[in-house]
């Protein structure tokens, strides 16, 4: 199985953005032990800050993907369009957020795209991206 991970804005200073809450991994490294850890999958990772962008990569994951891990960061709790990329497609995707969003400012209570998400994992770390790619091995 082809599975992309996508994660929006500001994850790509992961290891160094507030390291109590997010590790001090940076996801490139944490991508290699991955792709070690799941020879049976074709792995891809791709990152940006900007919301088309996003967009635009959940659109084209349509023909190329079996499955689609999203951290969409700060997008998660503004993003119409995102909510509206993932219902225009029909590849399975789940949420994933490294903090539990739950646990934090009210802001971040409401996710705008859970409710075009197969589910979600939320505050288990680095570890909800394995427990993802769990749940695509089996579906
Ligand atoms: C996050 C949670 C979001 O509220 C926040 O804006 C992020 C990361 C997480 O992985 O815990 O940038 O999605």
């Amino acid at each position: 199985k082809r599975i992309i991970i996508i994660n929006g804005p500001n994850l790509n200073l992961l290891g160094k953005r507030e390291p109590e809450i997010y590790g001090s991994d940076s996801f490139e490294e944490f991508f290699k032990k991955l792709q070690n850890k799941n020879p049976g999958l074709q792995l891809e990772y791709y990152q940006s800050n900007i919301e088309g962008k996003l967009v635009s990569k959940i659109q084209q994951a349509d023909d190329e993907f079996d499955g689609i891990l999203l951290n969409a960061a700060a997008y998660t709790h503004t993003s119409v369009a995102i909510h509206d990329a993932i219902g225009a497609i029909a590849v399975p995707v789940v949420e994933i957020h490294i903090s539990n969003i739950y646990k934090r400012e009210e802001f971040r209570h409401k996710s705008l795209i859970s409710s075009k998400c197969v589910g979600m994992i939320s505050g288990l770390g680095l570890k909800g991206y394995q427990l993802g790619l769990e749940y695509f091995k089996n579906n």
